[in-house]
């Protein structure tokens, strides 16, 4: 049975965790899916996986609706979900019309980085039908505000702040949130703030959710990776049998373990 957001749901309320990968193309879509991942993530990650640049930022609309008709066209009933790149959600009707490009490409839903200025945004869309997930923490399109990659709601201000924000962004609509690189404390009361169920990377274990960028769990290419980060394909000894392993290992909540998470 094709999973939805309802599936998601369900999962958060028996407190089963849920497998979510990213893929960004037909083959490794069936692949991912038939190991029984829940959703698949078109990341603009791809911007640095598959086009080698060094951030998020280039990725265009374009990029995005060619991988999720691709995703779509190799799903065997995860719930997809497609990023929504750089600026093209910077106002409401840029966010209405991408997002509607997305969707009609074959996403289920979108995902968008931010903080609480993004609540009109979210339901403008939730109200027109489109299920949103928010990604907060480490959100890669912010990386010159940032100045850098660094590891978010270090700070007691910071991390009460991010729990606001989180618990605001489900208030007007989203129906996901995911964080990326905070502290496993912090990534475990937002998880219990929230009705939403919550997906994580870098995050810790108490999320509803784990994510991966799939060449990363893979170990490609070789070389030094993320702290957060497993290369499941030691250990599964083939593609199909490392992705096996890690929806195996996020729904025993065996990953991610200490080595793999930010105190
Ligand atoms: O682009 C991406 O792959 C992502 C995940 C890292 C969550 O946003
Ligand atoms: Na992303």
């Amino acid at each position: 049975m094709a999973v939805t957001i309802n599936t998601l749901r369900d999962y958060k309320e028996k407190g089963e965790a849920f497998a979510v990968l990213t893929a960004y193309d037909a083959a490794f879509a069936q692949v991912v899916s038939e190991a029984g991942v829940d959703a698949i993530l078109i990341g603009d990650s791809l911007g640095m996986v598959l086009q080698g640049k060094d951030s998020t930022l280039p990725v265009t609309m374009d990029d995005i609706c060619y991988h999720t008709r691709s995703v779509a066209a190799g799903n065997r009933g995860a719930l997809i979900m497609a990023d929504m790149p750089f600026m093209s959600y910077g106002t409401i009707p840029d966010a209405l019309e991408n997002a509607a490009r997305l969707m009609r490409a074959g996403a289920h839903m979108v995902k968008l980085e931010g903080t609480d200025w993004m609540k009109d945004t979210i339901t403008a869309l939730s109200e027109r039908g489109v299920p949103v997930c928010a990604h907060l923490g480490l959100t890669p399109q912010f990386v010159n505000k940032f100045g850098g990659y660094k590891v978010q709601g270090r700070e007691e201000k910071q991390a009460e702040l991010m729990i606001e924000h989180a618990s605001e962004l489900v208030a007007a609509g989203a129906d996901v949130i995911l964080l990326e690189c905070v502290p496993a404390p912090l990534a475990a009361r937002i998880t219990q703030a929230v009705q939403a169920p919550v997906i994580g990377i870098g995050a810790g274990r108490d999320t509803d959710g784990q994510v991966l960028v799939l060449h990363d769990m893979l170990g490609i290419p070789e070389g030094r990776k993320a702290k957060f980060v497993k290369n499941f394909l030691e250990e599964g000894g083939s593609i199909p049998g490392a992705i096996k392993a890690y929806v195996k290992a996020v729904r025993e909540r065996t990953f991610p373990s200490e080595e793999h998470t930010f105190k």
